[in-house]
């Protein structure tokens, strides 16, 4: 029996991608850090089965509709933005993501920037190597607590539940924000649902969690800043486009909210005269959130399981729903 082509839009490791030759003609584009042109995956989307996809790849209408022997995408992100959904499930192609195996990784950051934000990690880091500490001063560096406040989750899906339960942990009080309520995360923990702005008003941490939709796009919008409390943090680790990056800027630079910790960005990779890059209370981060090899080899392996999954009539382990 002939193996079914799959194209793999970046080098992932031989010992992650060896096993899965005996089900799949594997041919992967050969750079591990350099996404593919998309000449070259228009390309191979025509004359292969099946893609796995990275978040960077724009899987769109075009590229669908010419891609005749094309029956299912793996993507290898829980979100899914970055692909038509719409018309894939028009022309009958599967698609996949890859939820739960990053959650617990992708929450450890989102906290981690929280508390880097607050606390002026980066910034004293960097104060250090550029060989500024001469003197040690009651009020050097001084930042924001995080215990006893109130983090506002906008997405309290598996990621803000995650997050959640590292802030109950830290002794903060939680609010939350979804299109729905969600009784059971209220009750393990201890959250409060919260209009999206009453939350804005009365967090002193406005973590957005939620996916790019139309929906959210640009929700953090002039108006939502303006209703953050001026010593408020804004953390972002969903998507860039869930936020206005220039009324952020003008938020910041205006000292209408404290600062901000960002991991995504509406272009990607941000270019280095960014606005947002020049302000020292903007922690900036490189869209790490599921960045740790356990958690990034584990989005390998259930990319390509639902690769092997699809092309044996066997039910997919995790369609976008
Ligand atoms: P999830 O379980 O689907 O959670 C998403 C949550 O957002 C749901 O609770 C949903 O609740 C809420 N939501 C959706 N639309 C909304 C709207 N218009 N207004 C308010 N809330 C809305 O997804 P997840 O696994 O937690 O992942 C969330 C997102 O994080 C992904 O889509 C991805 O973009 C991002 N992410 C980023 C990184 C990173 O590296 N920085 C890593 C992983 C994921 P309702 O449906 O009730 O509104
Ligand atoms: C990463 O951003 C993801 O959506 O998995
Ligand atoms: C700080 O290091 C202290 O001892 O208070």
């Amino acid at each position: 029996m002939t193996k079914p082509k799959v194209f793999i839009t970046r080098r992932l490791p031989d010992e992650v991608v060896d096993p899965y030759k005996e089900h799949l003609d594997i041919e992967m584009w050969p750079s591990e850090v350099e996404p593919v042109s998309r000449q070259v995956l228009m390309e191979h989307a025509q004359s292969s089965q099946g893609l796995l996809t990275m978040l960077t790849e724009n899987v769109d209408e075009q590229m669908l509709r010419k891609s005749n022997n094309l029956s299912i995408i793996a993507n290898m992100a829980v979100g899914y933005d970055n692909v038509d959904v719409k018309t894939a499930e028009t022309l009958d192609i599967a698609v996949t993501h890859t939820p739960d195996v990053l959650t617990e990784t992708t929450a450890d950051l989102t906290f981690g920037l929280l508390m880097a934000t607050a606390r002026r990690v980066v910034e004293a880091s960097q104060y250090i190597k550029d060989n500024k500490w001469e003197h040690w001063s009651p009020l050097m560096l001084a930042g924001t607590d995080i215990h006893g406040k109130t983090i506002g989750i906008v997405g309290m899906g598996r990621i803000g539940e995650a997050v959640a339960k590292r802030a109950k942990g830290f002794g903060m009080n939680i609010l939350y924000y979804n299109r729905s309520r969600k009784p059971e995360a209220e009750e393990s923990h201890g959250a409060s649902y919260a209009d999206f702005k009453g939350l804005l008003e009365q967090s002193d941490y406005v973590v957005c969690l939620t996916p790019l939709t139309d929906e959210t796009h640009h929700m953090f919008n002039k108006e939502a800043f303006h209703s953050m409390k001026k010593d408020a943090f804004f953390i972002n680790a969903s998507r860039g486009a869930t936020v206005d990056e220039e009324a952020l800027y003008e938020a910041i630079i205006n000292k209408d909210i404290a600062g901000a910790g960002l991991d995504v960005f509406e272009q990607e990779p941000i270019s280095s005269d960014h606005p947002l890059l020049s302000c020292p209370e903007v922690v900036c981060l490189p869209h790490i959130g599921s960045a740790t090899k356990e958690t990034r080899y584990n989005m390998m392996k259930l990319s390509l399981d639902n690769l092997v999954h699809h092309f044996q009539g066997k039910p997919l382990l995790t369609p976008v729903p």
